[in-house]
């Protein structure tokens, strides 16, 4: 993270949002919003998945989309993968960070890999084990996502002691860094404030990303509980464009032009102009007319006598 910044958002509707949309965004658009959104500032994007192509049509564009990222001056590239096949395609691609994803609810992994949460482990290991025999400037970073660690919409709730096997797991097997994620829109501040605090005390050295959508109104909420358990990376996406096949009524993520508004406003430096994000949501709306966006601050603007965190030196 650089020194410029306090806190690092990072875009994931290209990916979190994309990915339960079946109409295609065209590539051209796709790149426009990675190009205007990194010209506003925001310093890392997950630009695609790394998923088989017949199942998830949308990523078709993959290789084409991350190469342009590529070029963006000063921009992190990051891609999901789910298993070793993906994690081959990310490395061709030359992405600068992968998100490995698994779900800690059994169902749920069940349901989106086909594979146990043990199984998804194992597959792990071979991806850390291929990207430790690759020479050290091909090596992408490799965040451990954990899905559904807040709850699960077949399970409910999920226990902390899964979610700290999971994460001890990972982190054993050489995750650069371990993200845990509210899939399902389910968390609470209290429960991410005990989750988070759980996971660094395993894991002091660890840093942690927070994922959180949505649904029931409190994703900002969240934030601030994790902020508090020093979370300092967080996923959101323009417009809150996205939502969870399995989580029937489930909302996108949390709303990207909020979250810079809530940060900077609160004195955290994101590098992220908030009146020139909200201007790439055109882009979206060009490729995707049909799909609801998100957002307080795009509705009501900023308040007079805004001043940015990020206008500030430290
Ligand atoms: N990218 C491209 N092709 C892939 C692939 C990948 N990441 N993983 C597998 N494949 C191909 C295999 O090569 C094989 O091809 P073939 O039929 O031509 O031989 C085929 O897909 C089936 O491979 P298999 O290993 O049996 O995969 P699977 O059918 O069990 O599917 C996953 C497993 C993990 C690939 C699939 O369930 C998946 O992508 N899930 C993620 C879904 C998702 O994105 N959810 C939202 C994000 S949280
Ligand atoms: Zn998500």
């Amino acid at each position: 993270m650089s020194n410029k910044i306090d806190v690092e958002v990072r875009e994931v509707g290209l990916r979190d949002g994309l990915q339960n949309i079946s109409t295609f965004m065209p590539t051209e658009l796709k790149t426009a919003w990675i190009t205007a959104e990194a010209a506003a500032g925001v310093p890392n994007i997950e630009v695609c998945s790394f998923v088989p192509v017949k199942l998830i049509p949308q990523f078709a564009d993959a290789m084409d989309v991350v190469r342009h990222a590529r070029n963006i001056d000063g921009l992190a590239v990051s891609a999901l993968v789910p298993n070793l096949k993906g994690f081959e395609r990310a490395v061709e691609a030359a992405v600068d960070e992968v998100d490995f994803v698994m779900s800690v609810s059994e169902s749920h992994n069940k349901s989106n890999v086909r594979r146990s949460p043990e199984e998804s482990v194992e597959d792990f290991k071979r991806i850390t084990a291929m990207r430790n025999e690759l020479p050290p400037d091909r090596r992408p970073k490799i965040v451990a996502g954990m899905a559904t660690a807040l709850g699960c919409s077949f399970e409910g709730k999920i226990s902390l002691d899964a979610v700290r096997r999971i994460a001890n797991a990972l982190a054993e097997a050489g995750a650069d860094e371990l993200a845990i994620a509210d899939t399902v829109g389910y968390a609470d501040p209290a429960l991410v404030k005990a989750t988070f605090d759980a996971v660094r005390k395993d894991l002091p050295n660890m840093t942690l990303h927070a994922h959180f959508h949505d649904t029931r109104g409190l994703g900002l909420a969240n934030v601030v509980a994790a902020l508090e358990a020093g979370v300092r990376h967080f996923d959101a996406s323009l417009g809150g464009l996205g939502g969870c096949q399995f989580a029937p009524n489930a909302t996108g993520n949390i709303n990207m032009e909020d979250l810079v508004f809530m940060l900077e406003s609160m004195g955290l430096r994101t590098g992220v102009n908030v009146e020139k994000l909200v201007e790439v949501r055109d882009i979206i709306r060009k490729g995707l007319p049909e799909e609801p966006l998100t957002g307080a601050v795009a509705k009501a603007g900023v308040p007079k006598g805004y001043d940015p965190a990020s206008l500030h030196s430290a």
